[in-house]
């Protein structure tokens, strides 16, 4: 009897399902979540050389007082060339070394629920890790280097949205054929698929013919995140700061470029770099808004920007449900109560809604099909909860064609229904 993993390695979350029989099971990978059968993409080392996973790592950094090296949002990084690797209390990591402790957690969670060891996987990458085809290589080159380490031997590939698309298929009736659109809306990565589904026909076939088009952006929450930083909270951290160059007497701006990588939580650490402190010090001799550089400071040496981005994506998911919220965060002495309603959040990202908007249109293109060719329109990942995104389906396709499905599994889960497309 062969049994096969489906791993869905997610910016934010993932998650693992066992194919085993013909049937695809998910089963729980954290203790610690609530949310369901995910772990949080998160990985936390102790000064003690501990390595923390998911829920744990979350509890234990904050626990901690932020003293060891946290890190998410790791699956972005697979494609930079700039990123080889970081040196974490004395130990080089490559980035495949990172990607391999998450996945061998969940490889060992699979294992203890199936009662054996397993080797093989099918793992699901987005359709674009990047625009650029050397770098859209690598990436995947760098996750399977991470699986074989996990100890995986036979591991192949699934696009995500496609995945999505099978695991919609198992819902239908047998003989039932339809033209989907499949919007995969997640922490990193915006996917989409129009592909031909078949009730009672899954799993049984080489599917290729059956994928119409594929495409994605690098548009999904973090990016949301990110802008709203950007729009409702740096300007507590010296956005709108100005200062007098060192001998002028001339006002000049804050660098652009301080407030860009502080708008990327994972990245302000590299804030610390001597230069950059210097200037900030520098900065706060002359500025015209001392507290703000202050703020800056303090964010930088004590490192809360995951506490604020955390205050920051709770509002943006609150959006979800209603018409407005409040990034509320205390750190410090900075005290924040920033409230953002549903229209001015739609209003700040409207540049990012437009990619999305154009690489759904193109998509359909591409398929060689309009709009009203789509019988269905099927909405998948955390990200698909913004009602925005929801409407700009129900205005291309009309509101009765779409569907939203399990918001966090269906991905994995098709991932599993995948196996019998390889082995
Ligand atoms: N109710 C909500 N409203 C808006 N956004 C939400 C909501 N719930 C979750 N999210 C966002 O969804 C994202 C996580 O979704 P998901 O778990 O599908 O991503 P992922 O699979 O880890 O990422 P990717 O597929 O890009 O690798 C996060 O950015 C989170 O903030
Ligand atoms: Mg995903």
């Amino acid at each position: 009897m062969q049994i096969v993993f489906g791993i869905d390695f997610g910016t934010t979350n993932s998650a693992l399902s066992v194919y085993r029989n013909g049937a695809v099971e998910v089963v729980p990978v954290d203790d610690m979540n609530q949310a369901g059968n995910l772990m949080r993409s998160v990985l936390y080392f102790n000064e003690d050389k501990e390595i923390f996973t998911g829920g744990e790592a979350i509890s234990r950094y904050v626990e901690d007082g932020a003293e060891g090296r946290f890190m998410q949002s790791i699956k972005t990084f697979l494609p930079s060339g700039s990123f080889q690797s970081t040196e974490i209390f004395g130990k080089r990591y490559a980035i495949d070394d990172l990607v391999a402790i998450i996945l061998k957690k969940l490889k060992a969670c699979g294992e203890a629920h199936a009662g054996c060891t397993v080797e093989s996987v099918v793992l699901g990458r987005p359709v674009v890790f990047s625009t650029d085809a050397a770098k859209d290589a690598m990436a995947q080159q760098r996750l399977e280097k991470a699986a074989r380490k996990a100890g995986f031997k036979n591991i192949w590939f699934q696009y995500e949205p496609v995945a999505a698309a099978l695991a919609y298929e198992e819902t239908m009736e047998a003989g039932e054929e339809r033209v989907v659109l499949i919007g995969d809306f997640g922490g990193g990565t915006s996917d989409f698929s129009v592909i031909r589904v078949k009730g009672g026909a899954f799993n049984r076939s080489d599917r290729r013919s059956d994928v119409l088009s594929l495409g994605g952006v690098y548009v999904a929450g973090d990016k949301f995140d990110s802008q709203v930083m950007w729009s409702k909270v740096a300007g507590h951290f010296g956005r709108y700061a100005r200062y007098k160059a060192l001998g002028g007497n001339e006002w000049v701006n804050i660098p652009a470029s301080i407030i860009y990588t502080l708008c990327q939580w994972h990245r302000i650490p590299l804030l610390r770099a001597r230069k950059t402190r210097e200037l900030i010090r520098t900065i706060k001799q002359t500025t015209d808004d001392r507290q703000a550089i202050e703020h800056l400071e303090n964010i930088i040496e004590d490192n809360f920007g995951f506490a604020l981005f955390q205050a920051i994506e709770k509002a943006k998911c609150e959006l979800s449900d209603t018409e407005m919220a409040s990034i509320l965060f205390t750190e410090c002495d900075l005290s924040l109560d920033e409230g953002i309603g549903r229209g001015e959040f739609e209003e700040i990202n409207a540049d990012n809604f437009l990619k999305i908007e154009n690489c759904i249109d193109e998509v359909v293109a591409q398929a060689g099909l309009t709009p009203a060719q789509i019988d269905t329109v099927s909405l998948t990942g955390g990200t698909s909860k913004i009602p925005h995104i929801q409407q700009l389906f129900a205005t291309r396709f009309g509101q009765d064609k779409s569907q939203t499905r399990d918001a966090f599994t269906s991905v994995v889960h098709g991932l599993g229904s995948s196996v019998p497309l390889f082995v």
